[in-house]
């Protein structure tokens, strides 16, 4: 990033309220954030995220309660937002679709009357390759059709339009970053991927290494690639958290919509995941092939020039052996998670 983008956004005028910032992503953008000299707050319900994650100044509250939201936005006076908060199982959102449209929908427009109402118009919020559904062509680049095929999908489209119409009708500056598979923790073991249930392939592998697991369930093995199991791109979490602060300094910059994919470019199969987990734990993780899993596309590879032209941001850690290590550096450390 360049020096000028940086020192603008450590300029003393607010925090920036991150939240969701006690959950994996959040935690290691916040970390990020402090690294640079940016000073932080994290708003964060902890359903699914840990207070050991984050040193920074922190407030327990839930975006369903909007006087806590307006609490937080009124004692601090941000002068920008990172939303990451979200219900995200796909497999769950599909029996529980009002709880996933309350969470994802309400709780972001819960989120942006507040904001509106303090005068903070800044937002780089957490969207998903889900938006776009069944591939129809691949790489998968920012204009492609959005024909999102779950309730989880739908909601992170519903939040996109609505900052989109926020932005045109208010002034919103927003940027909408939809990842593809965020992988790995911090390079000193320190952060990392902790949810539960798990269902992350990586975080999964290592729980078997580890003995939490016996196996690995892997959901068909007859897909139309090379070893017949689902191939998906996964990105370095600090790579991710990277893009964050570039977003933030683009909108800050003044653009008010940056839409960009965040992934490598290059995928990966179960099969080839599973191999690296082997080789970097020098356990043998036993894996047994069941039935497909409905929706599941046979690729997911992010394309699109977004990130690179308008964040100036490439992905730094494309060695997947690289990414699995520094999981497994933080699963070594916490080997029952974060309580550990
Ligand atoms: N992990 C991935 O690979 C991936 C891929 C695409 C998109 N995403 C999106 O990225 C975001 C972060 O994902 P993650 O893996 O870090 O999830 P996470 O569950 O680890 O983090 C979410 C955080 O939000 C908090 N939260 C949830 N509901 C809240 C509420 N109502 N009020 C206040 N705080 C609340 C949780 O306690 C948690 O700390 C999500 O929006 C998710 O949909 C993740």
């Amino acid at each position: 990033m360049p020096a000028a983008d940086l020192e603008a956004l450590a300029h003393p005028s607010g925090p920036v309220l991150v939240v969701g910032g006690a959950g994996y992503i959040g935690s290691h953008t916040v970390r990020m954030l402090e690294g640079r000299g940016i000073p932080v707050v994290v708003f964060d319900n902890l359903s699914t995220g840990h207070r050991e994650a984050v040193t920074a100044p922190f407030v327990e509250g839930d975006l369903r309660d909007r006087e806590a939201i307006r609490g937080v936005l009124r004692e601090h006076a941000p002068r920008a937002v990172m939303h990451f908060a979200a219900k995200c199982y796909v497999g769950e959102s599909v029996h529980q679709p009002a709880v996933y449209y309350r969470e994802n929908v309400l709780n972001t427009w819960n989120l942006l009357e507040e904001m509106r109402a303090a005068e903070c118009s800044e937002i780089v919020f957490s969207s998903s390759c889900a938006t776009y559904g069944l591939p129809v062509k691949l790489p998968i680049t920012e204009d492609h059709p959005q024909d999102p095929i779950s309730p989880y999908g739908r909601t992170k489209l519903h939040m996109e339009h609505m900052m989109q119409d926020y932005s045109r009708a208010y002034g919103l500056g927003f940027s909408a970053l939809r990842y593809f598979n965020a992988a790995g923790a911090a390079g000193d073991g320190r952060l990392g991927e902790d949810h539960d249930p798990e269902t992350h392939l990586i975080p999964l592998a290592l729980q078997v290494a580890l003995g939490r697991r016996e196996e690995i369930a892997i959901f068909g093995d007859d897909y139309d690639t090379p070893d017949g199991t689902c191939i998906r791109d996964y990105i370095h979490i600090e790579d991710l958290a990277d893009a964050h602060l570039r977003a933030l300094a683009l909108i800050q910059r003044g653009e008010r919509q940056v839409i960009c994919n965040l992934g490598t470019g290059e995928g990966f199969s179960v099969q080839q995941v599973l191999e690296v987990a082997r080789r970097v734990t020098g356990h043998a993780i036993p894996a047994s092939a069941g039935p497909r899993r409905e929706g599941d596309p046979a690729r997911l590879v992010s394309g699109g020039a977004c990130a690179r032209n308008r964040l100036g941001w490439s992905p730094g850690r494309t060695d997947l052996e690289d990414i699995v290590g520094d999981a497994w550096g933080f699963h070594k450390s916490h080997p029952q998670g974060y309580g550990s």
